[in-house]
């Protein structure tokens, strides 16, 4: 077989220089946001009484699926509150105050509420911490109510076993599981910037390649793997229902189909991660999939370097680089 004009160590290459957060930045920020956290456990625990229990890093950086482009980070904030389950103002201005008590030496304007969590921007430091609530009653799991940092719906779930869960895959498949991840964010963010309807959440992402991960498919060769997300879209067009046995059996799943995408959380077989998502959203993944994977087969068949380059330029904007 004729090797294909753009190999895996370009596609590789383009991921480390174009699509990753570099590993020295994601240690400085995770360091960072540890430090910040241990403060914030002592604070704490001098003061039994302020309602926060506890915090963990959560979202991309703490997945080792964090782009170049991100710059927030996601913190949990598990938090015993007394008031109204609700993310309103009132909660969230709850939460800036005690940040705020626990952190003296930072201004006001660097802790406050945005939509849904509290920001806290540093000025130095090139990173903002987004602390994401969760009403939580002491579950052993971590299980609690988390606030949807988009919607500021509730939903029950655990961010440490969902870290637990994606780790399982990143240790069955090291580097790769998560590079093809962060190439297919990367890929859904493209779309995202050409198109305002288009909706393709992280989260969504990654549960899709843990499925084909369990499914057998491999990732260490990246144009293949790419191929067989875009391809798996394509045949099961998103109607096929994705769930996993990890943390509950097939039985606790919803007898019927609710929603018109389901692709149900590890940890909780009633939150479908994609319940939001419309017909019109899924037939635009479907058809932006169409596209990729065509780009991807006309690349591999190209008899020019050219002509290749090209086709990846489709997939993933101009600053593709063969
Ligand atoms: N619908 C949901 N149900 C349960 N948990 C969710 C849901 N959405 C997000 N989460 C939790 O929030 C975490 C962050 O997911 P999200 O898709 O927001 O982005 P991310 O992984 O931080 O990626 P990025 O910010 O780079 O887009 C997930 O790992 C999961 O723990
Ligand atoms: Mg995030």
């Amino acid at each position: 077989m004729i090797a294909p004009p753009i190999s895996n160590a370009e596609v590789r290459a383009f991921a480390e220089t174009k699509v990753n957060l570099a590993k020295e930045t994601a240690d400085e920020r995770r360091k960072k946001v540890n430090d910040e956290r241990e403060h914030l456990k002592n604070w704490a625990g001098e003061h039994p009484e302020c309602g926060i229990v506890k915090s963990y890093l959560s979202g991309s950086l703490a997945k080792g699926t964090a782009l170049k482009t991100s710059s927030d980070v996601d913190v949990a904030l598990y938090v015993r509150y007394e008031g109204e389950r609700k993310a309103d103002r009132k909660f969230l201005d709850w939460i800036a105050a005690r940040l705020r008590q626990a952190y003296p030496l930072m201004t006001p304007d660097q802790i406050e509420p945005s939509e849904y969590a509290v920001k806290v921007t540093y000025k130095n430091a090139g990173v903002d911490i987004d602390f994401v609530p969760v009403f939580y009653d002491g579950d052993k799991d971590n299980k609690g109510w988390l606030v949807s940092k988009r919607t500021g719906e509730l939903l029950m779930t655990s961010v440490p076993m969902h870290l637990d869960f994606i780790r399982k895959r990143k240790k069955l498949y090291p580097q790769h599981f998560a590079q093809v991840v962060r190439l297919l964010k990367y890929w859904a963010g493209k779309k995202k910037e050409d198109d305002e309807q288009f909706r393709f959440k992280s989260f969504m992402i990654e549960l899709i390649c843990a499925h084909l991960a369990d499914s057998g498919t491999q990732f260490d060769n990246y144009p293949d793997a790419l191929s067989a997300f875009f391809n798996y879209l394509l045949e099961s067009e998103l109607k096929e229902r994705i769930a996993f046995t990890d943390y509950y059996g097939p039985s606790a799943l919803p007898k019927s189909k609710s929603s018109v995408v389901e692709i149900f959380d590890p940890v909780n077989p009633e939150n479908n991660v994609a319940a939001q998502y419309t017909e019109r959203n899924r037939s635009l993944i479907i058809a932006a999939a169409q596209e990729a994977l065509d780009a991807l087969n006309e690349a591999h068949m190209a008899s020019t370097k050219a002509d290749a380059l090209e086709n990846w330029r489709r997939v993933f904007g101009l600053t593709f680089k063969g």
